[in-house]
């Protein structure tokens, strides 16, 4: 029998979260925190079970997982065929609703199963659009930067309306990424209406803080292709103080920040919508135990992880009974 398994990541947004949304680029990347699927051929129906939902269902109903029965559909019109049956099994170690792109990335490994299990061939592209046509039954009107990630792996820089740009050959040698969840939940509806709300407001400054934003990532781009982890940090920390006077930010992030900063990270900031959810430090390896144990006494939950990891796989194997 044919057995298909998939594998995607999560992604962080590194520098340049809401002001994205008024036009200036954003720079995120793909990290080692994965959802996976595993699919055979059945009979009928697309039977699909979620560990994280503790669920299990022919998504043909359209019950709870409405967005992955439109990506089958669209692999499936792809190619001028009416969707096949298939049962798919997913698992997700990605923290739901931290601003992870967790359903995306849930979505990339479905969509490239079932290409496969089809005898479609799940290249990115297919993957991709299949992916972000499940985010659209999520978020309404995705900027597509979760899916685009989950799928190309490695640093995207990412401006709403253009071609996503990947950066190549980034390596931040002897640094680790951890991602803090505070665990204080958060509206990223909320947070979007207060940033631009403050922007507004101020006027002939909030375009500039838009265009000092474009410049402050590019000279994130060049630290990150120098392989400066110093100067990459210290622009982590610049973004961080805007995101904060912009009215995002919350104590507990703050605590956490401020903890990674002291414990020697080389530069810590909110990811993400903000007012709660998740922060990340960048942080030397030599460091990295102490900063998580300082965080992890507070009672913060921390993740540690690669940055700019590769996107998705998916292979198949055929067993023979
Ligand atoms: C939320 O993860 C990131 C924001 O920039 C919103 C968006 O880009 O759609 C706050």
């Amino acid at each position: 029998m044919l057995t298909c398994v998939a594998k995607a990541p999560a992604k962080v947004i590194l520098i340049g979260e809401h002001w994205v949304v008024h036009g200036s680029r954003a720079i995120a990347a793909a990290v080692s925190v994965y959802a996976r699927a595993v699919g055979r051929p059945v009979e009928s129906g697309i039977i699909v079970s979620s560990r994280e939902l503790g669920l299990t269902e022919d998504i043909t109903k359209c019950r709870h997982l409405c967005n992955l029965w439109r990506s089958a559909q669209y692999i499936a019109s792809i190619v001028s065929r009416s969707p096949w049956p298939a049962s798919i099994r997913i698992e997700s170690d990605i923290p739901v609703g931290a601003g992870m792109g967790s359903s995306a990335a849930v979505a990339v490994v479905f969509s490239a199963c079932y290409a496969l299990l089809g005898g479609v061939k799940p290249s990115v592209e297919l993957v991709l659009r299949a992916a972000y046509e499940a985010e659209k039954v999520v978020h309404g009107n995705p900027s597509g930067i979760d899916n685009t990630v989950s799928a190309l792996g490695g640093f995207i820089v990412y401006r709403r309306g253009e071609k996503p740009r990947r950066l190549e050959n980034i390596e931040l040698r002897d640094t680790r990424l951890l991602i803090i969840d505070t665990g204080v939940p958060r509206s990223t509806k909320t947070a979007v209406e207060r940033f631009s709300k403050r922007l507004v407001e101020l006027r002939d400054l909030g375009r500039e803080l838009l265009s000092l934003m474009d410049r402050i990532v590019d000279r994130a781009i060049e630290a990150l292709q120098e392989g400066s982890a110093t100067r990459f940090g210290l622009l982590l920390d610049l973004s961080h103080g805007l995101l904060n006077s912009m009215g995002v930010s919350h104590e507990s992030l703050e605590e956490a920040i401020h903890i990674s900063r002291r414990e020697g990270a080389y530069g810590a900031k909110l990811t993400g919508a903000g007012m709660g959810g998740v922060a990340i430090a960048l942080v030397p390896r030599d460091r990295v135990a102490r900063v998580r144990e300082a965080l992890t006494s507070r009672g913060y939950r921390v993740l540690e992880t690669d940055l700019g990891v590769k996107g998705y796989s998916v292979t198949s194997i055929q067993d023979h009974p």
